[in-house]
């Protein structure tokens, strides 16, 4: 793949540059991360498919958003590798706000822990008789942290977010994130899909607040099949519960070096993936752009 823009920054998953006018090209890997850690390996089509989620819900969702473009013709002349071909996007360049915009319908992950500890989630008191992944009386605002490199995300309350990013921003994010995972989770609901949590990433473009990042993909939530959840376990995860289930055989400590995953592992996580974004979606996946090119 040839790229003749400025790089910028690599997430674990995305590769940023800069595509000028205060904008950028987001350019989604097939990397993936287990327990923050991004794999040796890749998952083929993983950053078209999470791009081809990310669109259809910018759509779907009608939301003020960072999205330009995810069309090649639309990009700089220097990003015209038919590689790039529907795993990018030109975007808005954004102020990010300094949390991580989750949402939780359903308790689990970390939620779930302090829940156990505590009988709170992210310091506010819960009712009691939670089991693991039971659903919430409904949908909660849960902020976190931005973790720098190599750290996880810390939850907050919200008076805590109020502190980091201000009462107004703060009650803004809520009240879109809300409006977003709730109209999301209705229509995932329709497909036999659970949006158990989800995280977005706000930012700030000419002064208002508008949805970036990635939205409501399998990376930034955790899906569930409906016919499998049952409250006091943990249902399978829609994409990454191939490699999750492998790496739990390993005697792995969770921290870099990954191991290697086999194969068939990444073909499973694949289908996954293309799988989830067919029943959500009702589209083919064949049809997305640059599709059965190598990545
Ligand atoms: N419109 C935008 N303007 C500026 N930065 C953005 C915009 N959209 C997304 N970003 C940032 O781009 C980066 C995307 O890379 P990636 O998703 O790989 O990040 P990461 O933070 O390492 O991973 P994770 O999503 O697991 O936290 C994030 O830091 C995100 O906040
Ligand atoms: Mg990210």
């Amino acid at each position: 793949m040839t790229i003749a823009l400025r790089h910028l920054y690599s997430g674990k998953v995305r590769d940023m540059y800069d595509a000028g006018d205060d904008r950028l090209l987001l350019v989604t890997s097939d990397r993936l991360s287990a327990f923050d850690v991004v794999m040796a390996e890749t998952v083929p089509d993983k950053g078209r498919v999470l791009t081809a989620m990310s669109s259809f819900w910018f759509h779907h969702l009608g939301v003020e958003s960072h999205l330009i473009s995810t069309d090649l013709a639309d990009f700089p002349e220097g990003a015209q590798d038919p590689d790039l071909a529907g795993r990018s996007m030109l975007v808005h360049k954004a102020e990010m706000l300094t949390i991580e915009c989750v949402v939780r319908g359903y308790i689990t992950g970390s939620a779930w822990k302090e829940y156990t500890e505590s009988g709170t989630m992210h310091g506010t008191p819960m009712p009691t008789g939670l089991l693991k992944s039971s659903k919430l009386p409904e949908p909660v605002f849960t902020p976190a942290t931005k973790a720098a490199d190599g750290e996880h995300d810390i939850n907050i309350s919200y008076a805590e977010a109020e502190e980091l990013i201000g009462t107004d921003l703060a009650a803004q994010a809520r009240t879109i994130s809300l409006d977003l995972y709730n109209r999301g989770a209705a229509l995932a609901a329709e497909r036999g899909i659970i949006i158990a949590d989800t995280k977005f990433e706000l930012g700030l473009v000419d002064g208002e607040l508008v949805v970036a990042d990635e939205v409501l993909t399998a990376d930034s939530s955790r899906y569930w099949p409906a016919d499998q959840w049952e409250p006091g376990s943990t249902p399978p995860s829609f994409d990454k519960q191939p490699v999750r289930d492998f790496l739990e055989t390993l005697d792995w400590d969770k921290t870099p070096p990954p191991p290697t995953l086999p194969a068939s592992v990444l073909a499973d996580t694949r289908e996954r993936y293309v799988a989830g974004y067919e029943r959500i979606t009702g589209r083919d996946f064949s049809d997305w752009p640059g599709v059965g090119l190598a990545g």
